[in-house]
């Protein structure tokens, strides 16, 4: 099936050296590269070229006080980054990179204001898809890189959905296949005590709390991370939301009869395909000249959170 680890390995393997290195010529120049990630692609540039860090924040149309994740190598890394990494930052890294966590950690001097919007915080990731790694490892540097679409918009887990978005924005787009996790990293404030969930993604609350030890604030209150206000992932269709499959249906009928084209979006059956499915489903009610979505919410639990958090976002409730 597309978008599997196993499937993503022999990509990596077979042959991409090529354009791994094309990529790594292109940040070099200041350039922007599509990269595939486990969660999302993303839109990566140099995070040392202040040059660079601008002409992503340009290209995805996003203001300046939403700062940009930093996307390191190896866990090796993180102290480089970082003015001290708290004990809470350190467990985490130790148990969940490479993969879908994101870490704020008090930035090292040298981490450019453009990147972070001026915060004192640095968000910084180890990502776990094989052809961001080689990138990452051949690059050497730490890349920024939020999610490779306009801002407010869906985001992408395919190279085409990268190129249909942003066109001749990005300078280059590797494909490393459908992104297996479908959405993006938790992101965990590791500045504050306890530690706060900002952000749910790829890593349930549940996962991050037991790893410490309960001594975290969950993502169930209101969320953050700056760029976490209302509608965001949102596609052109109106998207509403309803807490049970019955409420759904009957609201789609409704909606239906006053001539509007409309279907329901049933993620609960199972989480993890509707995670991987997630914008797809999203990009489709545009492909298809839906006027409203209507979908159900998961419940909050394990990719649940995550997944009603972006619904909840793309209908505007965020
Ligand atoms: O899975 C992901 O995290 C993807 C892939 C590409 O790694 N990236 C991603 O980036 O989702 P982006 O920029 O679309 O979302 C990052 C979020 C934004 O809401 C941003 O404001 C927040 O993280 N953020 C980043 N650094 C922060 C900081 N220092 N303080 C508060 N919020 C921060
Ligand atoms: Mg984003």
């Amino acid at each position: 099936m597309t978008g599997e680890i196993g499937e993503i390995d022999e990509i990596a393997e077979t042959g991409e050296t090529g354009e791994i290195d094309e990529g790594v010529a292109v940040l070099r120049r200041g350039g922007l590269v599509g990269m595939p990630t486990e969660t999302v692609y993303g839109l990566a540039g140099d995070a040392s070229n202040e040059a660079a860090v601008r002409r992503i924040f340009s290209v995805k149309r996003r203001p300046p006080d939403h700062p940009l994740i930093v996307h390191i190598a190896d866990r090796s890394q993180l102290a480089g980054w970082s003015a001290h990494v708290p004990a809470s930052a350190a467990v985490l890294a130790d148990a969940c990179w490479p993969g879908p966590l994101t870490l704020l950690v008090p930035k090292a001097d040298h981490v450019l204001a453009a990147v972070t919007g001026g915060r004192d915080t640095v968000g910084i990731r180890v990502p776990a898809h094989p052809v961001a790694t080689a990138l990452l490892q051949r690059f050497g540097g730490g890349l920024a890189a939020p999610s490779a679409n306009r801002f407010g918009q869906v985001s992408p887990t395919t190279a085409g959905h990268v190129r249909d978005d942003l066109g001749g924005d990005v300078d280059f787009v590797l494909d490393g296949g459908a992104c297996p996790i479908g959405v993006e990293s938790t992101i965990v404030d590791c500045t504050t005590s306890p530690p706060q969930i900002l952000r749910p993604g790829g890593i349930a609350d549940e996962e991050i709390s037991r790893l410490l030890d309960g001594a975290t604030e969950g993502s169930s209150g209101p969320t953050r991370a700056s760029g976490m206000r209302a509608s965001h992932y949102a596609p052109r269709a109106r998207v509403e939301i309803s807490e049970t499959v019955a409420g759904a249906t009957i609201l789609a009928a409704q909606l239906a009869s006053d001539g509007l084209a409309v279907d329901v979006l049933d993620p609960t059956a199972d989480l993890v395909v509707a995670a991987q499915q997630l914008y797809v489903w999203l990009r489709d009610a545009d492909t298809r000249g839906l006027d409203v979505l209507v979908a159900v919410l998961p419940p909050s639990f394990g990719l649940g959170h995550a997944i009603r958090d972006r619904l909840l976002k793309a209908a505007g409730r965020g």
